[in-house]
């Protein structure tokens, strides 16, 4: 790779997989753009909107002739993927190696030479775009488990750029990481970076003690020494939502009227429980669905009185184990609407949609009991919109301990999402807890998502990263809206 000059006019370049927006081909030749799934796209975007910059990432699909472009005031710049780096990249490397890795072997990972030769030479064409796209001393801020190569390859083409780097999921235990036979160059990718940012302190203290030992640089606390004389710091900031958005949103009056409509719709049960995912093997959509189930075979529930709405908008479908995942799904959602559903009653409402944020809202307004139980999240942002809607200070939250969440919101219910008894008691106890306890809780969860929103995450890290590298680079301004 060779050293290019500084060509491009932001300050600010955000780096990721996925752009906003996704083309989607509709049959006619022609294609729109929809939002693009996930908690990534959710989180940067109030920062995209607050800076001039210009976000580099994937739009989803394999055209080759796509120029940059913009949509309601982002500069977009779209990265061509052919067929096969789909394949091999996409699906194979970050989704088929990385992501079951770093979710404690949710499932289990692959790992093939050819997907990895992909992920580097899709890497730098990331690092290159971004390289071009830079003005002199800009910010660039790389994000997640799809492109850890880019920092290094982006200092080396940039070494002017102040570059963060930010890891949406977990960060595995490091016997777990020590598996992967390309350990070390992920880790010296990382390092180009000049900070970076995990979920949480554990993901830090990982990253730093296999820093040491794998790469043999010296730490101290959470600081890198390279032998080039550079620092790296790896901290934790837990990343969050707008929530003032979403809150203004679910008072509105659409939103509270179609969250009746909603209500009206299911029968007017007495409580709605709601999950919302995408249909991942990490969110354990499977083992809550049984717990309810039981729950409405022992006569713990009725279907008269109590729905569950499960939403599962369809994720990364060309992927085996997301395929198998779906057929199980529909199969058990069908034999426990067979077994326990009366004529107008179904016992789960189970939809394969993505849905407008208005939407989403009403559908958390409607919602009694929000249920949240991955086997391992990052964060997970439905947990935290939930919260954020819910500014009558009522409505329960069954949380999984394994979701980056659970650190923050602590008076939820929380359960071991392995273990179905102890779920479906805290599916009961969430149902019958009274108005009181249900305020008490919802009220302490509301204070620390209001106080830590995205915008004091996006600053955070960014001040942080200034710090990092004070003599260095252009002012970025925060994400909070003045
Ligand atoms: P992940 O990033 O793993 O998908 P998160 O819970 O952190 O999980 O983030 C999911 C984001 O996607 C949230 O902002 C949520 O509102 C959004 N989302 C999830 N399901 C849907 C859906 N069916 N329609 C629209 N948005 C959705
Ligand atoms: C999670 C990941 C993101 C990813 C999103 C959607 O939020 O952290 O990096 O973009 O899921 O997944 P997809 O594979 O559709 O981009």
């Amino acid at each position: 790779m060779k050293n290019v000059a500084s060509s491009g006019s932001a300050d600010l370049v955000i780096v990721a997989n996925r752009l906003p927006v996704d083309r989607v081909p509709l049959g006619d030749g022609t294609a729109e753009w929809r939002r693009s799934p996930g908690g990534l796209v959710t989180a940067i975007e109030p920062v995209m909107r607050a800076n001039d910059g210009s976000w580099i990432g994937w739009p989803g699909g394999t055209e080759s002739d796509l120029e940059p472009f913009e949509d309601e005031g982002l500069d977009l710049v779209p990265i061509t993927l052919t067929q096969q780096e789909v394949e091999e990249f996409y699906e194979g490397f970050a989704n088929g190696t990385l992501w079951p890795l770093y979710h404690d072997v949710a499932a289990k990972p692959e790992f093939h030479r050819e997907w990895w030769d992909a992920y580097v030479v899709v890497n730098r064409r990331f690092a290159e775009q971004a390289a071009a796209a830079a003005s002199e001393g800009a910010t660039v801020w790389v994000h997640d488990y799809q492109l850890q190569l880019v920092p290094q390859m982006l200092r080396e083409l940039r070494p002017d750029l102040r570059i963060g780097f930010y890891l949406h999921i977990p960060f595995p235990p490091t016997e777990l990481f020590q598996q992967l036979p390309w350990r070390r160059q992920l880790l010296e990718g990382l390092l180009g970076a000049d900070l970076v940012g995990f979920q949480l302190p554990g993901a830090a203290q990982n990253f730093v003690r296999l820093v040491r030992q794998r790469v043999g640089h010296k730490t101290h606390r959470d600081l890198v020494y390279l032998p080039d004389g550079r620092t790296v710091r790896a901290a934790a900031f837990p990343i969050s939502i707008d929530a003032k958005g979403f809150e203004d949103l679910a008072r509105s009056e659409e939103v509270e009227k179609r969250a009746a409509e909603i209500r009206d719709a299911l029968g007017n049960p007495s409580r709605i429980f709601l999950g919302v995912d995408r249909l991942d093997y990490t969110k354990g959509i499977y083992a809550r669905l049984r717990a309810y189930s039981e729950l409405l075979a022992q006569g713990d529930l009725d279907v008269e009185d109590a729905v569950f709405v499960q939403v599962a908008t369809p994720s990364r479908e060309q992927v085996e184990q997301y395929r198998i995942l779906r057929d199980d799904i529909d199969r058990l959602v069908g034999r426990i609407n067979g077994d326990l559903g009366r004529i107008g009653r179904p016992a789960i409402s189970y939809m394969h949609a993505s849905y407008p944020r208005e939407e989403m809202a009403a559908l958390y307004r409607a919602a009694d009991i929000m249920v949240v139980t991955p086997y391992r999240d990052g964060m997970n942002l439905v947990a935290k919109e939930y919260v954020a809607c819910r500014f009558d200070n009522d409505g329960a939250l069954v949380l999984s301990e394994f979701a980056g969440a659970a650190d923050e919101l602590r008076q939820a219910w929380l359960v071991n999402p392995y273990d179905i008894n102890g779920m479906k008691s805290a599916l009961l106890e969430a149902y019958r807890a009274d108005e009181k306890e249900r305020t008490r809780r919802m009220k302490a969860m509301r204070k620390t998502v209001s106080q830590n929103d995205v915008a004091a995450w996006a600053d955070s890290f960014l001040a942080e990263l200034t710090a990092v590298r004070p003599s260095h680079g252009k002012t970025v301004r925060p994400a909070r809206r003045s």
